[in-house]
């Protein structure tokens, strides 16, 4: 059985463009877009781009027909925010029809230009009327986030934070020790600020790990939705160290948890304006809000024990992540708790297989370490630092947040070799 599950598995994945590991891309906020093309394929990348989770607020309209289409529509209604406008003609009609856009362009509305055209005296003259991105066809789905998206996080926009959202695919199989672990290399060895959300309001750990007990968190927060703004997310935020807080899970059973799946969006859009990192610590569920969170994090990572639940598990969500993030980057697992005395597992190499991707890291089981950690409320880099598990979670922090190539082992070398051979047909 086990067999067939992993052989019904294997997929080839071309996948789309996608943007780099180390590009991010924040999501636009809540503006409207109309877009007026004249090709069908521009018209599809628009479309995709309106379907990205990046784009998840905004309010897109697509029509046909190009300038003629926009100088009609915008003759007696006002502008949305974005205007994207495809050119298939020549520069001189392009600037044309641009001059007379402007004179029923309402200030503040901004204008992206898809030309056919690589010139560079046509993109000083777009620049000199104001265009704010011009951007050369054949277009992608991602160009056309990156561009929309951009014109809202400038260099000198505020910084906006990234989510990695970290789920189990078994409950118990450490999905918080490995988030909170994680979370505290991003603060003290990338030094990056970083907020641990948790998610598991009845019975969440976080507090335990971090040897906190904040008389506020994140219940304050989802049971009071009228008051959440940044300054108010700010105060509920306990300091665990420098770099790090945390915004602690109540872990009472006074009231059920019982919530919408939109009830955590404006705590993370409040996150994201101000924290650069935000690990969210999601229970093991599937629920409208888990899953929700899990579509709009930045980065998952899944963590799984190496049994045959878990590699179901994973691999559903993976297949369901993947189909329906297809301009984001797959999610990453770990293994953990591999290597449990007398228990029979299934290998590393099986879970490449049937997931199509090496884990991001094998974590083994060791009960001394976590153990003390878990009971002395410390990390496990507290407790030994010198441990080889305490330099996985410092590779995984870098390699989670995209800062940073890690360092290719031997192993790490030969692996794009190797996937090349495992993508061959049998
Ligand atoms: N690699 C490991 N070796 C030994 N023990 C581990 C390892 N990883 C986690 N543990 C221990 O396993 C237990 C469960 O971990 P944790 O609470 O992080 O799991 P979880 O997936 O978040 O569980 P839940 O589904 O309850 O949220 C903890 O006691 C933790 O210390
Ligand atoms: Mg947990």
């Amino acid at each position: 059985m086990i067999r067939d599950a992993l052989q019904s598995v294997i997929q080839e994945s071309s996948g789309p463009d996608l943007p780099a590991r180390d590009e991010h891309i924040a999501p636009a906020p809540r503006i409207s877009i109309q877009a007026f093309c004249e090709s069908v394929e521009t018209a599809a990348a628009v479309q995709a781009a309106g379907e990205d989770r990046r784009m998840g607020k905004a309010h897109l309209k697509i029509q046909m027909g190009g300038m003629v289409a926009a100088s009609e529509a915008y003759r007696g209604a006002p502008t949305p925010n974005v205007i994207i406008l495809e050119f298939e003609q020549r520069p001189e009609v392009i600037l044309a029809g641009l001059d007379s856009l402007a004179e029923v362009c309402d200030p503040g509305t901004r204008v992206i230009v898809i030309g056919h055209h690589n010139d560079v005296v046509l993109y000083r003259e777009l620049v000199r009327r104001g265009v704010s991105d011009y951007l050369i066809a054949p277009v992608t789905t991602i160009d056309v986030v990156r561009a929309v998206c951009g014109l809202y996080s400038a260099p000198d926009a505020k910084p906006v934070g990234r989510i990695l959202a970290v789920v189990g695919a078994k409950g118990g199989v450490g999905a918080s020790t490995i988030a909170h672990n994680v979370a505290w290399s991003i603060a003290r060895d990338l030094a990056l600020d970083s907020v641990v959300t948790d998610l598991d309001l009845a019975f969440g750990t976080a507090g335990l790990d971090y040897n906190q007990d904040p008389p506020q968190g994140i219940a304050d927060a989802v049971f009071s939705p009228e008051r959440i703004d940044t300054n108010f997310v700010d105060r509920l935020l306990s300091k665990c160290s420098d770099n790090l807080s945390l915004l602690a899970a109540p872990a009472t059973l006074d009231r059920v948890y019982d919530f919408g799946a939109e009830a955590f969006d404006a705590i993370f859009d409040s996150l994201r304006a101000t924290v650069p990192s935000i690990v969210l610590d999601v229970p093991h569920q599937w629920t409208g809000w888990t899953q929700r969170t899990l579509l709009a994090a930045d980065d998952i990572l899944i963590v799984a024990s190496p049994d045959l639940a878990n590699l179901r598990n994973a691999k559903n969500l993976i297949d369901y992540l993947k189909a329906n993030r297809v301009n984001d980057h797959r999610p990453f697992y770990v293994l953990n708790q591999v290597g449990v005395p007398k228990r029979p597992e299934i290998k590393a190499a099986d879970f490449a297989k049937a997931l199509d991707d090496d884990p991001a890291a094998i974590i083994p089981f060791e009960p001394q370490i976590f153990g003390t950690a878990a009971n002395n409320g410390q990390m496990i880099a507290e407790v030994a630092s010198n441990h080889k598990v305490a330099e996985t979670f410092r590779q995984l922090a870098q390699q989670l947040t995209g800062r940073t190539e890690v360092k290719k082992s031997r192993a790490g070398l030969l692996s794009p070799l190797l996937q090349r051979f495992r993508k061959k047909p049998a």
